[in-house]
Parts: C-alpha cells; structure tokens; sequence
C-alpha cells in the first residue's frame, strides 16, 4: 500500500480576523486552551499520518517551527513551506511536490476541527484509491464547497460557494489524494478570485468518476473557526467538552501516543521539557493511568 502523507495548510490573509491576525496567520489564535493549529495536526495523527507539511506565510513559518520543531519528539517528521500570498488551496499540491514525491497526500485546512469518531479517516486513508473527500451536512451549504448527489448516493457535481446550493452538503476540508494530484494541480486556472480553487481539482476527478464521497455521520462534529464569532462558539465546544469529561480534544501528545508514534518513555521526555501548565498535568495524568 503506498504511504499517504499529510499538508496541513496554515496560511492565508487572515483579513476577517484582524487585528487578531495582525502579528501570525489565523491557525496560531486559541481555540479554549491550545492553537488552533492542534486540532488539525491531531487529526492527522489519528488518521496515522506521521510525515507532514506545515505550509504557512513566512511571518509564521518561524512560529510554528518552534512549536513543532522536526516533529521527532512526536515520532514524527515535520516540514515547513512558506506559501508567499494565498493564491488558493489546491496551490499546497505544488507547492509540497517534492515532499509529497510518489506518495498520496491528505490535505487539511489548518482552521478544520475535527471531534468524534475519527476512525473513518484512516479507513478513508486506507481505502483510497484516487480522491476521497467528504460531505457534511449543514444548514448553511453557500459557506462552502457543495456535493450534489444522485438517488443511488453517488456523487454527481460539486460547487464551490454556489448562491443555490443543490444540497446540504458542505464539503469540509480534508481532502485525500492519489499522485496525481500534484499535476493536476499544475494544470488548474485560477478562478475568478484569482485563486486556483480546491473545488476545481476535486472536478478532475469528478469527471473521471475517479471520486469518492464519503458522508460524514451525525455523530461528528465538524466546526468552523473562521469568524469571530465562530471561534467563540468552537471555543465553547471544546471547552463544554473538555469540562465534562477532564479529556482533552487536539491534545497532539496524547494522539502520537495513543497512535504509538511514541512509547511511554517519549510521552515522559516531552513532559519534562514542558512548563508547568494545565497542560502538563493533563499529560502527566495520561501518563499515569495509561
Ligand atoms: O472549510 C471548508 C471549505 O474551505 C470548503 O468547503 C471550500 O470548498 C474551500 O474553498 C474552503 O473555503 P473557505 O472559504 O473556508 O476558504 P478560505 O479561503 O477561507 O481558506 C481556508 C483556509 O486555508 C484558511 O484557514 C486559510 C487557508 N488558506 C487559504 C488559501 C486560499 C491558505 O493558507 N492559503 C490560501 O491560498
């Protein structure tokens, strides 16, 4: 089976969230008690994905690095590309080509969290044999990329942003795909917005009827972080969550152990190294009862 390896894209203009995003792209604010960025890379551990690309502006780049350094402690490997203005998200297939190689990638938009369930990623990971995206109903589909179905429950168009959406469901961003995604990407125009669309890529394989669209279950928690407003309410999820139960949602430590990407000792040397916080007691606890 061949390797699938992870893009986490973190960049972006981050205009709607000024002046919260006047110093770092977006995916560096909160969200409850960690980054946002957290919760997309946890989502890519539990879908087992160890070898991954944090692609980001270059006033960000430096802070991500020192937060996730090569990713070994995780028992990772993580990369880092400067993406120098958001000319749209199928972009992160060019410019991770050489770190994708003759692998598939598994591309996750860095303000995406994920909660529930999740094992239906690395089934999706492991079934895929040329595009594999998602549809998630909402109430709200003009927000996003709309997957239209037959009555079979086949896939038959996809939309990005339409003003009358032909269903409910949104396409969240998680995208995973064969090779060929790298030179399809290549090929693409950018759209009206000047930016070579995530939805347009999709199509390719749409057309060939080499996509997979697989619905996303109610018992998942897809939220949005894009907005003030959104982030507030992603904020008091996590948070409601959190309380409830004393387990941490995106805690990436406690995945990359809970994966074995490290054994215990590992989860030991990365709690030593950590400042006195919630956050080391929390993993000190995992250490504990694990
Ligand atoms: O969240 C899912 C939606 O994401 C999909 O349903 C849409 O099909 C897809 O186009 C996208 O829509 P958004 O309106 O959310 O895209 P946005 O431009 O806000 O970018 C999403 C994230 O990716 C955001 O955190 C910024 C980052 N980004 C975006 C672009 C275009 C980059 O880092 N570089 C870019 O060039």
């Amino acid at each position: 089976m061949k390797k699938t390896k992870g893009i986490i894209l973190a960049g972006g203009a981050g205009t709607r969230m000024y002046p919260m995003t006047s110093l770092y792209s977006k995916q560096l604010i909160a969200v409850y008690d960690k980054p946002m960025i957290y919760y997309p890379l946890s989502t890519l551990i539990l879908a087992g994905i160890k070898e991954v690309l944090i692609i980001s502006n270059d006033e960000t780049i430096p802070h991500y690095q020192k937060l996730f350094k090569n990713g070994s402690h995780l028992g990772m490997k993580i990369e880092y590309a400067v993406q120098k203005a958001p000319k749209g998200i199928a972009e992160a297939f060019i410019i991770g080509e050489k770190f994708i190689g003759k692998d598939n990638a598994f591309l996750i938009l860095g303000d995406n969290i994920f909660y529930g369930y999740l094992n239906f990623l690395r089934d999706a990971v492991n079934n895929n044999k040329t595009a594999t995206v998602f549809g998630y109903y909402v109430k709200d589909p003009e927000r996003y990329g709309v997957v239209e179905f037959d009555k079979s429950g086949k896939a038959i168009s996809i939309e990005e942003k339409p003003k009358k959406p032909k269903s409910n469901y949104a396409v969240p961003g998680i995208y995973i795909f064969d090779n060929s995604c790298v030179q399809r990407a290549k090929k693409l125009k950018p759209s009206a917005r000047g930016e070579v669309e995530i939805t347009d890529l999709i199509k390719t394989y749409l057309e060939e009827e080499n996509l997979n669209v697989v619905k996303i279950g109610r018992g998942i928690a897809w939220l949005d972080s894009g907005t003030p407003d959104s982030l507030l309410d992603a904020s008091s999820f996590i948070a409601s969550i959190e309380q409830r139960q004393g387990l941490k949602i995106g805690c990436i430590e406690e995945a990359a152990y809970a994966m074995k990407f490290i054994k215990k000792a590992g989860l030991n040397k990365i709690i030593e190294e950590m400042p006195n916080s919630y956050y080391r007691v929390y993993l000190e606890g995992i250490y504990n009862i694990v």
